[in-house]
């Protein structure tokens, strides 16, 4: 370590000094500069401090760009820089951020989807009864309501807006402004009105599926399945569909995924209900199709085995880093 000391002090001293930007450069970052010669004693270094020393020599080696850059721009503006601010390695050592593993694992689903000629779109967070219920073939009263705890919005307008409870309203609002052949996803946030505890979240995401086409079938949609878990996961998957109940869709079931011998609920699907196509205008029988709902952090706890949905949201690094780089 005394002897990234050494580089990085007699850096700062050919900085304040005469030095051309080249011979600074090369001095260092060559390939016969100071850097490259300290990254060949690694062989020489006890094995216990080897990663250390590679480590703190890859922070000196970007810092020594970055500054040198710096110097670059400064000089071609004109300017001299000779005064440094102190190194503060510390600092420097900041691991770089990424996605969270739920965005993973959208973008992942919206690549796989794409290729077999899926488009994005994106719905609306805050809704109107109509399009969270009614449309979906959800009328006041019925039952299936209480199943979406509901966080209502008070507007002046009395609209009966609320912050929705499921991605499915975007298949209406598609569907009420495109004609079949459609072949979409909608991911997105959802929100339900309940007391959070281990697997349950006001705030959650979807990932919802839409296809309508003539020929589309049960066994389309199986195929379908079948190519995004496989695709998903890396290798092949074993998918199942369990007989189910959704207002939206009949038959209507819900997928298992064969993972580690078991079977685990991955999300609710059907055939698009014939009530729910006349709703927005699609009266001839010639036209079917199937439509489904992941639910995304529950995804992401499959396949990370965590056991508690509010580390998602929690903001803790520690471990949002962890997650982020396993998925
Ligand atoms: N919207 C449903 C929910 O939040 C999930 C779902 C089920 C979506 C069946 C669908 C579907 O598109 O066909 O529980």
């Amino acid at each position: 370590m005394e002897y990234i000391d050494k580089i990085k002090s007699l850096f700062e001293s050919d900085l304040k000094s005469k030095i051309s930007k080249i011979d600074l450069k090369n001095k260092y970052l060559g390939r016969k500069g100071l850097i490259s010669e300290a990254f060949k004693e690694i062989k020489n270094i006890p094995l216990d401090q080897k990663s250390k020393f590679g480590d703190e020599l890859n922070i000196l080696k970007s810092y020594l760009e970055k500054i040198l850059l710096e110097k670059e721009n400064f000089e071609q503006d004109g300017m001299k820089m000779d005064a440094l601010a102190p190194i503060n390695l510390t600092y420097l050592n900041q691991t770089s951020g990424h996605l969270s593993a739920v965005t993973q694992t959208i973008i992942k689903i919206q690549e796989i989807l794409s290729k077999i000629g899926f488009a994005t779109i994106i719905g609306l967070e805050k809704e109107n009864e109509s399009y969270n219920f009614d449309l979906l073939n959800i009328p006041k009263n019925h039952p299936a309501r209480d199943v979406w705890d509901t966080i209502w919005i008070q507007d002046k307008d009395n609209n009966k807006n609320l912050l929705r409870t499921h991605t499915s309203p975007s298949q209406i609002r598609y569907l009420e402004k495109n004609k079949p052949p459609i072949r979409i996803i909608a991911p997105g946030k959802v929100y339900r009105y309940e007391a959070t505890d281990s697997t349950h979240e006001t705030c959650f995401h979807q990932i919802e599926g839409l296809v309508i086409d003539k020929k589309t079938s049960i066994a389309t949609f199986k195929g379908v399945m079948e190519y995004l878990f496989t695709n998903l996961f890396g290798r092949e998957m074993q998918i199942r569909l369990r007989p189910s109940y959704f207002p939206f869709t009949e038959p209507s079931f819900e997928i298992d995924i064969l993972f580690k011998d078991k079977w685990l609920e991955i999300c609710g699907a059907g055939m698009v209900h014939r009530q729910v196509l006349k709703n927005v205008g699609i009266e001839d029988q010639s036209h079917q199709g199937f439509a489904f709902g992941i639910g995304v952090e529950r995804l992401v706890m499959l396949i990370s085995g965590l056991d508690d949905i509010r580390y998602i949201h929690s903001g803790d690094l520690r471990f949002l880093y962890q997650l982020g780089k396993k998925s």
